[in-house]
């Protein structure tokens, strides 16, 4: 079944594809067409059997406010490329499509003048990485964590909060940092704006192949001296405060998630009087075991530890973090570790943080 559908989509995709006037040209070569659409199939973007596209499956219709993201059909919609208005995915979208050929190539993919990110902050001229950064910027920013709320201060418990969560794959915030504000930034605190990496690797499909979606290893090489990605280090930094300044700069970033989670553990347990546990899946914080309502959405947030478990899971939800903004992923999981434990006075293992 799943076979035919793609054969279906295949075979949809690749006529559109011929017919559509500006690749004519191209089409007449149309071998490199045939790996372009082998290449997109093996991707995630094509896979219609991902969560991400089988989520509504049996509802008539995929929310506005999701759709957006989760098929082509509402992509075009929300850019007004079905000549609707844009800004807004006005007209129902059937579930069942995936991120088809037709959702970068569309006209006027290549004109989009800026993309807004859910903090309000915009990325002008984002070029051909207007699509991606439309689709990989979460769904939160650190604008929507609460100061402190007014009644009590930022360690008081109070029932309403819930978690909020910076939804997946969130690599264009990550990537611009400060200049949209994914993470929560804390006051008085510098942070990195644009990894802008080298000209030649600076933008999405500069590293990653547009249609598998892979990260092209083999270039790194060269100025790197491995193609193991992970075991990339330039920055000079002990940021996890382990003396090893040799290791990928991947590694620093998992060992201060850790710690981070450690400190958020404590907290709840010193503070809130119901410790925490953090789970892979949906709603990701639950009480912990060995308490009353074990296994429950957690649901004892302090604005504080409310902060630094949106930090936490903003870095963890790029599994790219490293080689996207290694420093701005970095401070954020520094300055929550950090806040946290002015209020318990637990020591952590931290290095020094990138300035
Ligand atoms: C219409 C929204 C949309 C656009 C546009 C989009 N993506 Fe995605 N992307 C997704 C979704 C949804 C997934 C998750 C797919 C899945 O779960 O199978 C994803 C997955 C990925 C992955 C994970 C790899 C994989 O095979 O699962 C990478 C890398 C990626 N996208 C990069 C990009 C890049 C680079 C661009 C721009 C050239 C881009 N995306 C444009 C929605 C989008
Ligand atoms: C700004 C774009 C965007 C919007 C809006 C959006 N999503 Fe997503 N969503 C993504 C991307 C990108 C992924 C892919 C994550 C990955 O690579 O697995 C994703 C993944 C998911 C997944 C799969 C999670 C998993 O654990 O694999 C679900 C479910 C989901 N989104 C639900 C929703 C719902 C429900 C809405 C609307 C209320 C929504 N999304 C709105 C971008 C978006
Ligand atoms: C996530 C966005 C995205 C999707 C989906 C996508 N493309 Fe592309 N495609 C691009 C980008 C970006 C480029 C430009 C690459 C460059 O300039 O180096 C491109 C380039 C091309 C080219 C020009 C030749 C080349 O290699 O540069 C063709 C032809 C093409 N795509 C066909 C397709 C077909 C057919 C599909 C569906 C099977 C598809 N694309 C899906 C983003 C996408
Ligand atoms: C400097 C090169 C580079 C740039 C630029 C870059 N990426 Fe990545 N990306 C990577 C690496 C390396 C990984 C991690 C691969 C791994 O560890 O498996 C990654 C991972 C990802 C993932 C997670 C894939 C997964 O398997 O879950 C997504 C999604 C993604 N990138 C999207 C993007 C988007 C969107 C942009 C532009 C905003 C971008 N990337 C820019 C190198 C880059
Ligand atoms: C032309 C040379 C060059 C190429 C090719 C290159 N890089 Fe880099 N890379 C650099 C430089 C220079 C830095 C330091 C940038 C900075 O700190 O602002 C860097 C930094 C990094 C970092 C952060 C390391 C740290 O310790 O902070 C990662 C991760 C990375 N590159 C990944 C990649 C990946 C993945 C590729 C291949 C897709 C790649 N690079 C290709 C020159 C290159």
């Amino acid at each position: 079944m799943q076979t035919k559908t793609k054969a279906l989509i295949l075979g949809v995709i690749v006529s559109a594809w011929l017919l559509s006037g500006a690749m004519a040209q191209q089409a007449q070569e149309s071998q490199p067409h045939i790996s372009i659409v082998q290449k997109w199939l093996s991707s995630g973007h094509a896979d219609s059997s991902s969560s991400s596209f089988t989520h509504w499956d049996g509802e008539e219709e995929i929310p506005g406010s999701c759709a957006t993201c989760h098929s082509g059909e509402g992509f075009r919609d929300f850019w007004g490329f079905d000549d609707s208005a844009a800004g807004t995915v006005d007209h129902p979208v059937v579930p069942g499509g995936v991120v088809d050929c037709d959702t970068c190539h569309a006209d006027g993919a290549g004109d989009i003048e800026a993309v807004i990110f859910p903090s309000g902050m915009r990325v002008s001229k984002p070029g051909s990485t207007a699509t991606c950064l439309t689709c990989h910027q979460g769904r939160q920013s650190g604008s929507a964590l609460p100061v402190a709320t007014a009644d009590g201060g930022d360690d008081s418990v109070n029932p309403e909060l819930r978690f909020i969560n910076p939804h997946y794959a969130v690599a264009g915030a990550m990537l611009q940092g400060s200049l949209v504000g994914g993470g929560y930034q804390y006051p008085g605190r510098s942070y990195m704006g644009r990894f802008t990496h080298v000209p030649p690797f600076s933008t999405c499909t500069d590293c990653h192949d547009p249609h598998a979606l892979e990260v092209e290893v083999a270039s790194c090489g060269r100025c790197h001296g491995t193609n193991d990605p992970r075991a990339i280090r330039t920055s000079a930094g002990d940021y996890d405060g382990d003396g090893d300044r040799e290791t990928g700069i991947q590694a620093e970033i998992d060992k201060l998630s850790a710690t981070l989670l450690e400190a958020i553990e404590v907290y709840s347990a010193e503070v809130t009087q119901t410790t925490i546990a953090y789970s892979t899946n949906y709603p990701y914080f639950m009480i912990a075991e060995g308490q009353e309502n074990a296994g429950r959405p957690y649901a004892s947030w302090t604005p504080r530890l409310l902060r630094a478990a949106y930090n936490y899971k903003f870095v963890i939800s790029d599994a790219g973090a490293y080689a996207h903004n290694p420093h701005y992923a970095i401070q954020l999981l520094h300055d929550s570790i950090t806040d946290l434990s002015t209020v318990t006075g637990a020591r952590y293992q931290i290095g020094e943080r990138p300035n």
